[in-house]
């Protein structure tokens, strides 16, 4: 598939898998995955496992991202990780604003920018994560919200850095549910989420920018929702846990 921009494929482990299985899944991948250049392919195991992980990726075309980052460098807050640590591992890519920790650890998006701007810090790429709950589509306050969620957790980023920037648009009605956008849906909120970028940075900047889909993304799904202008990669959640269904998203995207 010729794309303006190169896809990029996250798999988003969770809190799944110790290190030992992380290990054999991520072996797997390097196996079936072992040719293809024409995506990014990111794994983002738990924080446990990525001393092992990323001794496997280190001579592989597989990239390393962490699911979360504390906004600070270092110092007294128990239980969170910094910067620093992640790049001991290599890691290239921070998952930040994820729906799950918007909803469980309340995160704000003033917390999510002071992240983003940590992870710039570092010379990592942040993964900023965006959508609406079914309520809110159901009250047509999609385009609202999105546009809220990227002002506040894109605040204070300059240009240069925003082309650094990866945007995944989770509609949260989809995460986990089965039920996946539809290919209609999707680009048309990419292209609102493309716009949005194009008032806050401009129109050249936000072409470069790329908007990841996530939620329910299946070896299915994947093609024709990659076939949207719009869509420029996947944040894949239960079907990144197996070889298989992983390596087939990617192979059926490409
Ligand atoms: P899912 O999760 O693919 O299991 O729906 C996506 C995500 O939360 O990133």
């Amino acid at each position: 598939m010729n794309k303006e921009r190169k896809l990029i494929i996250a798999g988003n482990w969770k809190m799944n898998k110790t290190a030992a299985e992380a290990l054999a899944l991520v072996n797997g991948l390097k196996l079936e995955l072992a040719n293809v250049k024409e995506a990014d392919i990111v794994v983002c195991p738990p924080f446990t496992a990525l001393e092992a992980v990323s001794k496997a990726v280190l001579d592989s075309n597989l990239r390393l991202g962490a699911q979360n980052m504390s906004e600070h460098n270092f110092g007294a807050y128990t239980g969170e990780v910094c910067a620093g640590m992640l790049k001991e591992f290599s890691v290239r890519y921070v998952i930040l604003g994820h729906s799950e920790r918007r909803q469980y650890q309340k995160e704000p998006d003033a917390l999510i920018a002071s992240k983003a701007k940590a992870v710039h810090g570092a010379a990592l790429k942040p993964i900023v994560c965006v959508g609406e709950t079914l309520a809110e589509r159901e009250g047509n306050r999609t385009e609202a919200v999105l546009e809220k969620q990227l002002r506040g957790s894109l605040a204070g980023l300059s240009a240069d850095l925003a082309v650094e920037t990866i945007i995944a648009y989770e509609p949260v009605w989809a995460i986990g549910t089965g039920k996946t956008a539809t290919t209609q849906q999707a680009q048309s909120a990419h292209a609102f989420i493309r716009g949005v970028l194009a008032q806050l940075f401009e129109d050249a900047t936000a072409r470069k920018i790329r908007i990841q889909y996530g939620g329910s993304v299946k070896a299915n799904n994947a093609k024709e929702l990659m076939s949207q202008p719009d869509v420029d990669g996947a944040l894949v959640g239960g079907a990144s846990l197996e070889v298989r269904s992983f390596a087939d998203i990617i192979k059926n995207s490409i």
